[in-house]
């Protein structure tokens, strides 16, 4: 059997990792400076990480949600303190679409309503109602076209205030930092206005964090740099630190009904303690401090390039935009300097993912290998 070819593929075989490395068939040695689409938060096979999933698939793998799992318990506990989301409720399932999919459901079961606003440029997956919300043509078949979205420009505050007025919007979704898009971000304002006109019109305030939560902007998530409480925060991606698990965190005025939400795998065993695994190694190695200090060190290094244009984003989710396209930039990146990098819809926008574990000798391969490949 073939496989369905839907992805171009880097020839590059990684087989082995190690907490900033990957390793190819050949032993060859790779920097991951993309945290495998920012899916590594505490590098790769971290020992405890290991430890902890492996002790407990030696125990159980998996039961179904029909039965009692006090990880899932334990788990929400921890995130809630490490959030400091204590007050919300956790669901948890297995993708990023997937809890976003949750998330608008949810938000319509709450209001009654079924409109969407989303933001251009955003991504927030593939299943249906996430990937009408989602600002690319390509991806959205007719099937998914029955869903009612409206897409408007970050920082469109008339608009939005418009739309929202015309009382059929069950949420606005958004990435406070947008990720795929290219770490474009509105303003302050917008972000404080968007919570108190989704209050003023009985809508709900999603918050997709599935790129930018679980530490990776140097706060646990990327919204609480403006003050607000989203309805609904939808995790993935660093959360199972390459671990199949999303979840979405539902604040406490949203009450549950039984058969409301569910899924089969969603929650397991093994999901539960590699998300435990991450969030005690995030605490105890203080990786939103190092995302944090490591950042700076980053722009500071990378403000001496003149070559690039602008650099985007907060923490380790950066970009840095050229004034020119970057996928061959890119390519020799990985096949002369062996160092992973991200690439998103903005073609002239390099994007840096590492695992938070990353420092600042790794910026300085990276630095380097930018100024031989720019000269
Ligand atoms: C912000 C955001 N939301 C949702 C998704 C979808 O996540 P998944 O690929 O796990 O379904 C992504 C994936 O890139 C994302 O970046």
């Amino acid at each position: 059997m073939n496989l369905f070819d839907v992805y171009p593929l880097y020839d590059v075989t990684p087989v082995k990792g190690s907490d900033v490395w990957v390793y190819d068939k050949n032993e060859t040695q790779y920097l991951d400076l993309y945290g495998g689409h920012a899916v590594i938060s505490i590098g790769h096979s971290h020992p405890e990480y290991v430890t902890k999933v492996s002790t407990q698939l030696q125990h159980l793998g998996f039961y179904s949600n029909a039965v009692q799992n006090p990880l899932q318990q334990t788990l929400a506990k921890k995130l809630g303190e490490l959030s400091n989301c204590n007050n919300y409720q956790l669901f948890l399932c297995n993708s990023g679409a997937e809890a976003n999919e949750n998330a608008l459901k949810l938000a319509s079961f709450k209001t009654g309503k079924s409109r969407v606003i989303a933001f251009k440029n955003g991504f927030h997956g593939r299943t249906s109602a996430a990937v009408a919300a989602t600002d690319n043509q390509a991806i959205i078949a007719p099937i998914n076209k029955q869903q009612e979205v409206t897409l408007i420009n970050l920082n469109d505050q008339q608009t939005l205030e418009k739309e929202l007025a015309k009382g059929d919007v069950c949420a606005v979704i958004i990435e406070f930092i947008q990720g795929v898009g290219g770490l474009d971000e509105a303003s302050t304002d917008f972000y404080q206005s968007l919570y108190t006109l989704c209050k003023k019109y009985q809508t709900l305030l999603i918050a997709d964090e599935v790129q930018s939560g679980f530490g990776r902007t140097g706060d646990f998530f990327a919204f609480q740099k403006y003050g607000i409480t989203p309805d609904i925060i939808s995790v993935a991606k660093g959360m199972g630190n390459g671990f199949p698990v999303g979840g979405i965190l539902i604040h406490p005025d949203i009450i549950p009904k039984y058969g409301m939400l569910g899924t089969t795998f969603g929650g397991n065993h093994l999901a539960c303690s590699a998300t435990l695994a991450v969030l005690e190694v995030m605490q105890k190695e203080q990786l939103m401090d190092n995302a944090k200090k490591i950042s700076s060190y980053f722009m500071e290094k990378v403000s001496e390039i003149p070559q690039v244009k602008k650099i985007k984003g907060r923490g380790l989710m950066l970009g840095l935009e050229f004034d020119f396209e970057v996928a061959e930039l890119r390519k020799k990146m990985i096949y002369e300097k062996h160092i992973f990098t991200g690439g998103s819809s903005n073609k002239k926008l390099i994007r840096i993912l590492p695992p938070l574990t990353v420092q600042k000798k790794h910026i300085d391969q990276f630095i380097q290998a930018l100024k031989d490949l720019l000269k």
